[in-house]
């Protein structure tokens, strides 16, 4: 029965014309909704699979019946509609990427072929809702999995929606299905560097050297001709007094005896002290660059860069409130529970929580990591993540800068009063499909006109009490 509907269904498409024989190279002639057809006639008896003949009798009444089925049967289909993709792309690099790739193990197996190779599309949704249900429930399939990744648990998506995980399927396998790029990605720490566009280091070191080369030349050139002129001087017939000034002694060291010479650098001197000291007095409590180590060689460029993870998976807090939080060593232990057990490094998080790799158990003596802070505020200022990073959608790099660059993370910014008020100054709130601001944006286009932008400032952003307790 299930195959004559899919055979109708083909008819219904015009994948193919009457009386044709349904095999796998009709099929792929056909693009619509073929993948899951395909993968539905694998699974059917061989004997089933030749030569059937289309009953015409059967296709009028059929359709109509295959068309309330298909309102039902579809939705396991993977789209391939580019905004389904893009959401699931969106879902995919927020939530799965941490642990997975399309064409890559990681954490997690490569997702490419998943909707082959599970038992079903209904058993993914199961497994990401949660998988150790699916474990525990006894399923083959899932056991052996399990096993095979070393008993890593992969993180329950309980709230996902049917949409929400097929989405993420379409983007999987729209990937899977591109053709290789030449360069794969910044795979390791070293090749992410070497990835940058921009002009290459060793051309401005050669239009440089270029430069001296060129400088030197002129004043060996310069020399010559002075030397060429005085010889024709000299030859001529001059007076003393002009003679004295062609071959006037000027050497270096009368030079540098000379009045005008020492007062300049004593000018200097002095204009170099004063400005150090200057700087130095604005900077009284400001850190930028502040740069100290850590107790792990814990790398961004690594975890953020190469490998991609989601600021916002380790730094939680982010998107929820005041502080974005130093991520607790349970995160780390998602990947490191199996990543790189030998390292000296990794074991100090284990040290930290009291988890013995060979036992695979804990022994309750904790030790906590002190990370050393950066970034720190006076008490006296408020401010808050979520609002920033949530709300106005600001990304963490601007007040970070390229944190996924970096070894060992560095105060980038100044976090000085001036640095957030010239910010709010020139930031446009962002007001797009946030109610909260209809009502201020209306205000505000009825006073300014319409057209102008709204800035922090003219939300209050300058208020001395919006920032200070
Ligand atoms: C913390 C790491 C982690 C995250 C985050 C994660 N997974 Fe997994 N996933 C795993 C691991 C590990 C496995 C292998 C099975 C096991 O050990 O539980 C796996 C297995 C799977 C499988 C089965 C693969 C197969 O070959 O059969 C699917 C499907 C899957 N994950 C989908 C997702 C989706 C979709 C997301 C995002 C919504 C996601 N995972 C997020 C770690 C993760
Ligand atoms: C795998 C987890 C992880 C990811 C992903 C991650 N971080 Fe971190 N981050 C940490 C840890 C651990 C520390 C503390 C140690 C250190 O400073 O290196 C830290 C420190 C920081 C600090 C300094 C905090 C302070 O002391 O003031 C900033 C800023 C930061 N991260 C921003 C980011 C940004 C931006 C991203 C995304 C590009 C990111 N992090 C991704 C784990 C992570
Ligand atoms: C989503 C997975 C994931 C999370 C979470 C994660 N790491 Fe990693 N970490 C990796 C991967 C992958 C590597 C690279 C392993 C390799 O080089 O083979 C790595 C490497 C490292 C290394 C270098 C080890 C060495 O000796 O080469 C350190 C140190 C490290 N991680 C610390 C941490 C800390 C601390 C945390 C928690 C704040 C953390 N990691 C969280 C995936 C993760
Ligand atoms: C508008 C600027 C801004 C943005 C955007 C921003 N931060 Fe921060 N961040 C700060 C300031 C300012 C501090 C110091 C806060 C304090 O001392 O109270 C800070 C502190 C931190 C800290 C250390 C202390 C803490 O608050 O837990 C971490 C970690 C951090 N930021 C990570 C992030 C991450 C990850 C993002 C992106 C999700 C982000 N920040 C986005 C300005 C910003
Ligand atoms: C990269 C630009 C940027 C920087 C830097 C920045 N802010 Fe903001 N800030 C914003 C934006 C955009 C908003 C508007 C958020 C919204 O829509 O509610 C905002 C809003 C605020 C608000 C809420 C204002 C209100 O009227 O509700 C406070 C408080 C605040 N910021 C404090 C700070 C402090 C303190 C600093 C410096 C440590 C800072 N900000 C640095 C962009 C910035
Ligand atoms: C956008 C946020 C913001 C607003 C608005 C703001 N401040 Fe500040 N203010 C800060 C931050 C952040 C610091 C800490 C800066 C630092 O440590 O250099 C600070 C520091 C100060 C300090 C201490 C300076 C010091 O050297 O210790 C004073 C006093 C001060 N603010 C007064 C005010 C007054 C008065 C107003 C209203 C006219 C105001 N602030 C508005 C963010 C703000």
């Amino acid at each position: 029965m299930m195959y004559f509907i899919y055979i109708l269904r083909l008819h219904f498409f015009g994948c193919f014309k009457k009386n044709l024989s349904v095999d796998k190279i009709n099929l792929k002639k056909c693009d619509r909704g073929v993948d899951l057809l395909q993968f539905r006639i694998k699974r059917l008896p061989k004997r089933t699979m030749m030569n059937e003949k289309i009953s015409g009798l059967l296709k009028y009444p059929a359709i109509a019946l295959l068309f309330l089925l298909s309102l039902t049967s579809f939705a396991q289909e993977i789209s391939k509609d580019a905004a389904v993709i893009k959401a699931g792309e969106d879902l995919f690099n927020g939530n799965c990427k941490s642990c997975h790739r399309v064409k890559q193990k990681l954490v997690g197996p490569a997702l490419a072929g998943v909707y082959d190779r599970t038992p079903s599309i209904a058993w993914i949704k199961d497994w990401v809702r949660n998988s150790a249900k699916v474990i525990a429930s006894g399923d083959k399939y899932a056991v052996q999995l399990y096993a095979d990744y070393n008993k890593s648990q992969m993180t329950a998506f309980t709230s996902y929606t049917d949409d929400q995980i097929m989405s993420i399927l379409a983007y999987v396998k729209a990937e899977a299905d591109k053709p290789d790029a030449p360069a794969a990605g910044a795979q390791t720490a070293g090749g992410a560097g070497a990835a940058q566009p921009g002009v290459p280091d060793g051309y401005m070191d050669a239009i440089l050297v270029g430069m001296i080369i060129i400088l030197i030349l002129m004043v060996v050139i310069l020399g010559l001709i002075t030397n060429a002129l005085k010889k024709y001087l000299n030859d001529k017939q001059l007076d003393e007094a002009d003679k004295q000034v062609v071959n006037n002694p000027y050497t270096l060291s009368s030079f540098m005896r000379s009045p005008g010479f020492i007062f300049l650098m004593i000018f200097l001197v002095a204009a170099i002290t004063f400005k150090t000291v200057i700087d130095g007095l604005y900077s009284i409590g400001v850190q930028q660059g502040y740069q100290p180590k850590q107790p792990i060689a814990f790398s961004h460029k690594l975890h953020a860069g190469a490998y991609e993870i989601n600021c916002v998976y380790c730094h939680t807090g982010a998107t929820k409130g005041k502080q974005a939080n130093i991520p607790s060593p349970n995160i780390c232990m998602n990947c490191h529970s199996q990543i790189k057990q030998e390292s000296p490094e990794i074991q100090k998080i284990y040290a930290a929580i009291g988890y013995d790799v060979k036992t695979a158990s804990y022994t309750g003596k904790q030790k906590p990591i002190e990370w050393v802070r950066i970034h720190n505020l006076p008490d006296l200022a408020y401010f808050n993540h979520s609002q920033h990073y949530n709300v106005a959608g600001v990304k963490c790099q601007t007040c970070h800068g390229p944190i996924e660059e970096m070894d060992v993370v560095k105060q980038y910014s100044l976090l000085t009063m001036g640095w957030c008020i010239d910010c709010h100054r020139k930031t446009d709130v962002n007001t797009d499909g946030n109610a909260y601001y209809d009502k201020l944006v209306e205000l505000h286009n009825a006073q300014k006109g319409k057209g102008s932008k709204m800035k922090v400032e003219d939300i209050g952003g300058l208020e001395c009490s919006k920032c200070h307790y």
